[in-house]
């Protein structure tokens, strides 16, 4: 069994020479990402919530690569995918069952995940409205459904992820009984699910109880069922004095709201399993001064970096805090504006935040760049999206390659 190691990765704890020599070899902006470290986290989430008794299911949509698919197999853990491709994905990085959480499914994607059904793969669908249901139904699935309840309570980092009580996600609370009731006849129910938020903290476990007391109701009216899930979330300490989450707390906490079930219980983490498994390393190549000296007598300074919102989007997203270190020296403080290269003012990894001055040429690191980065980059000011290495023991290897300017303009069709 792996070890489960400390229960955070700080930004502060990566080699800054070896991340200095990915640098040098495969450029910037770079992701690096830890396989071992997903294995930490893997299993300390497999401690925590006492794997065997309960289903842990990675949220693959924090980080689909292959690798990390692959990592988390084989720590034993399931996979929760949201779409046709990351079902698919999952399925080529060798898991033989996964769940699909369908929302709004494009009919596409439905085809595609029923026809990977019908070749043997084990799919539970997750449908979260009646209409899902119909569609399934329409298209002669007659497999493992489950049915996602909007619990009437959310929570989460930001207003922008917070899922649990917007009516987009789910069936209404007080209609699920019935759905669940009239779906039996035609599939082989399995559970119930929902899901609170992303990004919940140990301030938001009132919330998270909430929800998972009323799953239990809910799992106590329909009767015997394999799994309740109630969904994924689990915050990590994005801020250097930030405590980790006490996550054999929040395993307590969520049996306790629980109660007694027939059913096992189901938790599906997906940024907890990445987040501090990741590093953005990104190369400095504009520094200026903006204003005059504040009353300490530093001088502001804007850093421009190669990296921006198209590699790394949280912070425009979502204002999210992510560390940054300088990896080439340590120099005396000034207030820093570390800056991208698209032309748009979100574009802005921080702004005015205290660190060393950095200077032309220098190498930045963004910590727990693993969850929703390489995700969520795009090729927006026509800018090609970074190159990703893996380290695994002691090696490291490229795991995806950067985008070139051709790969923009391949789809293009020549009229
Ligand atoms: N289950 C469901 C049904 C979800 O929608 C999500 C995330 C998860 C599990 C996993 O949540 P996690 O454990 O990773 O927090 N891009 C945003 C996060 C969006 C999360 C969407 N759903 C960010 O960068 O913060």
């Amino acid at each position: 069994m792996e070890a489960a190691g400390p229960a955070v990765r700080r930004l502060a704890d990566w080699s800054a020479a070896d991340l200095a020599d990915l640098a040098e070899e495969y450029g910037t902006p770079l992701y690096v990402t830890d396989l071992d470290r997903v294995r930490e986290n893997a299993e300390r989430l497999r401690a925590a919530f006492d794997v065997g008794d309960t289903e842990v299911r990675y949220a693959v949509k924090a980080h689909t690569g292959r690798a990390v698919l692959e990592t988390v197999r084989e720590a034993g853990l399931g996979a929760e995918c949201a779409s046709a491709g990351e079902v698919v994905r999952a399925l080529d990085a060798g898991y033989d069952a996964v769940q699909y959480t369908a929302v709004n499914p494009p009919a596409e994607d439905l085809d595609i995940v029923l026809d990977r059904w019908r070749d043997g793969a084990t799919v539970t669908v997750v449908a979260g409205a009646h209409d899902t249901v119909a569609r399934l139904r329409e298209r002669g699935f007659d497999g493992q459904l489950a049915i996602r309840v909007n619990p009437g309570v959310g929570a989460g980092h930001h207003e922008k992820v917070t899922t649990g009580g917007h009516a987009k996600f789910g069936v209404p609370y007080d209609r699920a009984a019935d759905l669940v009731a009239d779906a039996r006849a035609d599939f082989d129910v399995v559970g119930i699910h929902a899901h609170a938020g992303s990004g919940i903290s140990g301030d938001d476990l009132d919330a998270h109880r909430e929800l998972v007391s009323r799953m239990g109701e809910l799992a106590r009216a329909v009767g015997p069922l394999e799994f309740v899930d109630v969904g994924g979330g689990f915050g990590v300490p994005y801020h250097e004095d930030e405590s980790p989450l006490d996550l054999a707390a929040v395993a307590e906490a969520t049996r306790e709201a629980l109660g007694p079930v027939d059913a096992t219980l189901a938790v599906e983490p997906g940024r907890y399993l990445v987040a501090d498994a990741g590093v953005l390393l990104t190369r400095v190549n504009t520094v200026k001064a903006v204003e005059d000296a504040d009353a300490s007598g530093a001088v502001p300074v804007v850093a421009g970096v190669d990296a921006g919102m198209t590699t790394l989007l949280r912070p425009a997203m979502y204002d999210a805090y992510h560390a940054i270190r300088n990896l080439t020296e340590e120099r005396p403080e000034r207030p820093v504006t570390v800056a991208g290269p698209v032309c748009e003012t979100a574009d802005l990894f921080c702004e005015e935040r205290p660190m060393p001055a950095p200077r032309r040429g220098d190498l930045l690191a963004i910590g727990n760049a693993g969850a929703y980065g390489y995700e969520m980059a795009s090729t927006y000011n026509s800018r090609p999206r970074p190159a990703e290495v893996v380290r695994d023991g002691d090696g490291t290897r490229l795991a995806r390659e950067r985008e070139t300017l051709a790969d923009l303009t391949a789809l293009e069709v020549e009229r």
